[in-house]
């Protein structure tokens, strides 16, 4: 096999998350690039994680394995107008299709772009000539045009993490071409989905005069050559089957299962974002509890949700929402020992997570929408060959195009999700094995080494 064309030039990955060594990885896109780093090896640059009186002041550099890190501080008042503000308050709702929930400030717009300049400042100073530059995620949307400004002239490539809607609703977003347009100074635009994909060209086509050729590379309105793709994330595939496997001897999967009583679990794992659909998931499985009493003392709903983004008002309405919507499922349907409902407010190891997926008979995973899903890919990748639990899914996460054989559904269609349950309790061994060979065997084939190779080999084509 011939080495791809990026083999020799180091890797620099940026993004406003990164996975310092011996910390817990913060959600799906910092385990991944953890995983794709740690193979490869490169620099990795991003937000440290902490807030100083002023931002950027020194780089903080670390080495570890085959990584170099650069990280660098954020002023307080940058991180609430960058991160809280703009990425969370802006844009993160309206790339989940919630225009509604979109609180548009331009100090916000102003600070995320500080922050941005910030990013591109410390990182010219890092880069060398031949060094690929692959920056991630809805943070850094104008990293690429500031570099260029500061005459970098290296491969540029972009992933959003987020999913992409239709240009209809982009355009709601005040100001959308001034940020969106700077895309076109990436070299390579990845998303997760042909619809991602389908938006995204849309949106250049038919709000900014950029023009399709024929060897498919994108021209811009100013007349940059530009390409875009989908490559859809996955995981270690191989790595988290084995944790799995081995996770069984913890004292906690013992606890967990022993708790349990022979009840089936189902399982869900999200960050508490309105983007994961967990009150109409809670609502769902209280319509089950409702209709099928014979499953009243045999089933146990896990909900593990880690609190997220607690600065945002939807994010702390939808904690308090989700504490009233769980004791009351609880209050009405429990027994002296029997509690229907378990609802967590923390994060687990990762290792961990695996172990309490096997136990599971059915993972839940029924986001609004979702760019990709990667608890969706764990939950399958973690099972029992021999005895695999069944995945519902939610039709709207990026997942769902690749996990077909797992049951999919509407997350907003109560009995629809309800039903699900009910299949997912009741299906047989054999049709158990045939879905998950099926999902598993998707899974093997495109893992987290796949897409990173997919995405540098376009790259740097
Ligand atoms: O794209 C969404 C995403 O970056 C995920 O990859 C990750 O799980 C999550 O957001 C992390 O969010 P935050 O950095 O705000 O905690």
């Amino acid at each position: 096999m011939t080495a791809p064309r990026h083999a020799g030039a180091r890797l620099v990955v940026v993004s406003n998350r990164v996975a310092l060594p011996r910390r817990t990885a913060a959600g799906g896109l910092a385990s991944a690039l953890q995983a794709a780093l740690c193979e490869r090896g490169g620099l990795w640059f991003g937000w440290s994680g902490k807030l100083a009186a002023e931002t950027a002041t020194q780089v903080h550099r670390l080495h570890d394995a085959k990584v170099d890190y650069a990280t660098i501080d954020l002023s307080h008042a940058d991180h609430d107008d960058f991160y809280t503000g703009f990425a969370n308050g802006a844009l993160w709702p309206m790339l989940h299709y919630r225009p509604d929930l979109v609180d548009y400030r331009r100090s916000h717009l102003h600070g995320y772009l500080r922050v941005n300049e910030a990013f591109a400042d410390r990182l010219q100073r890092l880069i060398a000539p031949d060094d690929v530059i692959w920056v991630h995620d809805y943070h850094l949307i104008p990293l690429a045009a500031m570099l260029r400004r500061r005459g970098v002239k290296n491969r540029i490539g972009f992933f959003l993490h987020t999913p992409l809607p239709a240009a209809g609703l982009l355009i709601a977003l005040p100001n959308h071409r001034e940020l969106l347009e700077t895309l076109a100074s990436y070299d390579l635009i990845g998303v997760h989905t042909a619809r991602d994909l389908r938006a995204l060209e849309d949106y250049f086509l038919h709000e900014t005069g950029a023009t399709m050729r024929r060897d498919g590379r994108m021209r811009s309105a100013n007349g940059r050559l530009f390409r875009s793709a989908a490559f859809p994330i996955s995981i270690d595939t191989a790595g988290i089957a084995e944790a799995a496997r081995t996770a069984g001897s913890n004292r906690e999967i013992g606890q967990l299962r022993d708790s349990l009583e022979g009840r089936s679990l189902i399982i869900g794992v999200d960050r508490l974002d309105y983007s994961k659909g967990l009150p109409q998931r809670f609502q769902a499985y209280a319509r089950l509890l409702e209709r099928a009493p014979e499953l009243h003392r045999r089933i146990t709903f896990l909900q593990i949700a880690p609190p997220s983004r607690g600065a945002v008002l939807e994010y702390r309405q939808i904690r308090r929402e989700l504490e009233r919507s769980a004791g009351h499922i609880n209050g009405k349907y429990a027994a002296p020992d029997w509690a229907p409902i378990r609802y967590i407010n923390k994060s687990f190891p990762h290792k961990l997570l695996t172990g309490y997926y096997r136990t599971a008979r059915v993972g839940l995973v029924t986001p609004l929408r979702d760019g990709m899903n990667l608890v969706a890919k764990e939950y399958v990748a973690s099972q029992d060959p021999e005895d695999p639990g069944v995945l519902v899914l939610s039709r709207f996460a990026g997942a769902a195009q690749e996990l077909t054989d797992a049951l999919l559904v509407n997350p907003a269609d109560t009995e629809e999700v309800a039903d699900a349950l009910q299949q997912a309790l009741n299906m047989p061994l054999a049709e158990r094995r045939q879905r998950w060979n099926a999902m598993m065997s998707v899974l093997r084939e495109n893992d987290i080494t796949v897409w990173c190779n997919a995405f540098l080999r376009a790259l740097c084509r």
